[in-house]
């Protein structure tokens, strides 16, 4: 018997597809999002299998302006209720603002900012009105500095931690929470999509694996913690920077994001 439903979305690879394996092996019931429909259906048949659980495949693009609202009216004609949101789905891309072309500026916010807050205002409604539920937005390290050479990545991942916080604030009392994830570099094809297995940050910094980055956030949600940065090294380097002038932080974040 499943105790909550969960709607995972980026759940084809990485943090969302182990995210969605702890899930099932919790005994909830889920619904996978992604584009790669081949990948979830895999994915769904294998934790069917394995667990005595429903998963429902939607294939969305949710860098699509209409793809959130074509998600929730899916779960409304299925009648699946949502008690577990994991807004994990996200890309960036390297290289200096100028040189992007714009369809990468618009693909980051429409799937980073607009989807995730798309599905969160859709899919909190109900879970307030029953009284229930718990939000895990999948924000990064990068949320709580400017990111030369990925300004609008790491501009929409500081959306994600502001928006995550206020909201949660907004929802005290009414049984929802919210927890907004915030990893440094994990091991992922985030970096082969992005353009950044080059870059300092990367040859240098600790790297974590997708499935201890997703054991990390979902304590976190379980417990209904603010936020969490899991490893030491990232939540020194997420304090450090309140306590330097804003052109130092800016200046060794240049540094580290260079190739
Ligand atoms: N890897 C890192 O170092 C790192 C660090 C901090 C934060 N994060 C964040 O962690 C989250 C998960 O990333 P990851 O590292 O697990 O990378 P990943 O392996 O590339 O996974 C990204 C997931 O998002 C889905 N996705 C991408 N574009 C989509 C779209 N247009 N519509 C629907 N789904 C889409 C992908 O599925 P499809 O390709 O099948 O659509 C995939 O399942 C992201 O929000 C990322 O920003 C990652």
């Amino acid at each position: 018997m499943a105790l909550m439903t969960a709607l995972i979305t980026g759940a084809s690879s990485g943090i969302g597809y182990e995210i969605s394996r702890i899930l099932a092996d919790q005994g909830h019931d889920l619904v996978l999002v992604a584009r790669r429909e081949k990948n979830l259906i895999h994915l769904a048949r294998f934790l069917e299998k394995e667990h005595d659980i429903a998963v429902t495949v939607i294939a969305a693009d949710l860098a699509n302006p209409k793809a959130a609202n074509r998600v929730y009216q899916q779960l409304e004609k299925d009648n699946i209720p949502i008690d577990i949101l994991v807004n994990n789905a996200g890309a960036g891309y390297w290289g200096p603002f100028t040189q992007q072309p714009t369809e990468n500026d618009e693909h980051m916010i429409q799937l980073n900012v607009l989807a995730l807050t798309q599905l969160t205002k859709l899919i909190s409604q109900g879970m307030v009105k029953r009284g229930l539920g718990k939000i895990l937005n999948i924000a990064s390290a990068a949320s709580f500095v400017p990111g030369p050479y990925m300004s609008v990545y790491y501009a929409s991942k500081a959306y994600v931690l502001s928006f995550s916080e206020a909201i949660r604030c907004e929802l005290k009392g009414t049984g929802v929470s919210v927890t907004v994830f915030c990893p440094g570099p994990v091991s992922s094809e985030f970096h082969q999509h992005a353009g950044t297995t080059n870059i300092f940050l990367m040859r240098k910094a600790p790297i974590m694996g997708s499935a201890q980055a997703a054991r990390s956030a979902v304590k976190a949600m379980q417990k209904r913690k603010a936020i969490e940065v899991p490893g030491l090294m990232n939540a020194i380097m997420t304090i450090l920077p309140r306590f330097f002038p804003r052109s130092w932080v800016n200046f060794v974040t240049k540094w580290v994001l260079k190739p």
